[in-house]
């Protein structure tokens, strides 16, 4: 594999002579696809607005991206801040936010970050918990815990039962993307890598692979992670073991979203929102 192109994809590029442009997902024109590609996905909107409603004072939503999370929240009356490394999903969420609504939007990386504010309940939904290593996710947890209310609460989602078998299985095939002009045909491509610990997964437009062009290849790198695994993270940091629930989809994806809240003294708790 040369840098995130999968050899499935550079074997359908070098059929026709065509050369890859690797893009980040989460970048540039990567967000108008991504946007399309999830943005009527209503999954964990109603468990998130559930937990919203059980929560007292401003919400977090890490990695909020074009905000499909955020919107819904943002609409039941709540106070959220949206941090997302991607000014360019960001760029998607200030324009989808109803007039009028106050939301702060914070260009910010998740595993590292300082608003000067702590939360009632911090979410990370779309299983982007998985965009990040075992050095990431520890630096993620502490800055959770630096910015969680006193009884506040930490909840994130990460795929289950099948649907986690199938992050773990390289694959490539051809995915109807909503589009423009109606359905656009995608190859999806994806492979394992440090030994099926992690995968990287690429996005190509069909109509894109021509004799000799230069094609647009959307990649992300993910871990793959279950359930017991972050658990365990959670509890070793100090975080109370999570309470583990099934995610209502229309997709017959598995997803499972872990709510947790910090358990350890009340002295680390209070270290401040903003070191
Ligand atoms: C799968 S999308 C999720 C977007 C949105 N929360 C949703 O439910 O559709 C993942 C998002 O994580 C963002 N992201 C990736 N790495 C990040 C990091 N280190 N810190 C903050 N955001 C990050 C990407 O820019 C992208 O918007």
């Amino acid at each position: 594999m040369s840098g995130l192109i999968t050899e499935a994809v550079s074997a359908r590029l070098a059929m026709v002579g065509a050369v890859p442009r690797e893009l980040d997902l989460y970048a540039g024109v990567g967000t108008d696809f991504y946007e399309r590609l999830v943005g009527s996905d209503r999954a964990e909107i109603r468990e998130m607005l559930a937990l919203a409603r059980q929560a007292e004072g401003p919400i977090l939503d890490i990695a909020a991206g074009g905000g499909r999370l955020t919107i819904p929240l943002v609409r039941s009356g709540r106070d959220v801040t949206a941090i997302d490394l991607s000014d360019d999903m960001l760029s998607h969420l200030r324009r989808a936010l109803p007039e009028e609504s106050t939301v702060e939007c914070i260009v910010a990386d998740m595993r590292d970050f300082s608003l000067g504010r702590r939360y009632g309940l911090v979410v990370i939904g779309a299983t982007s918990i998985t965009l990040l290593d075992s050095d990431g996710r520890s630096r993620l947890y502490a800055a959770v815990r630096r910015h969680l209310a006193a009884g506040g609460v930490f909840a994130f989602t990460v795929a289950g039962g099948a649907s986690a078998q199938s992050l773990a299985i390289p694959r490539d095939q051809e995915i109807g993307v909503p589009g423009p002009q109606g359905e656009e045909a995608y190859l999806f491509a994806q492979q394992m890598e440090e030994g099926g610990s992690a995968r990287v997964v690429n996005w190509v437009r069909v109509a894109d692979i021509t004799a000799g062009a230069e094609v647009t290849v959307l990649t992300s790198r993910l871990h793959v992670l279950d359930h017991h695994i972050l658990a365990r993270e959670l509890v070793d940091t100090g975080f109370a073991v999570p309470a583990i629930s099934p995610v209502r989809t229309d997709s017959g994806v598995e997803i499972l979203l872990l709510t947790t809240s910090w358990a350890g003294s009340p002295a680390a708790e209070d270290d401040g929102a903003s070191d």
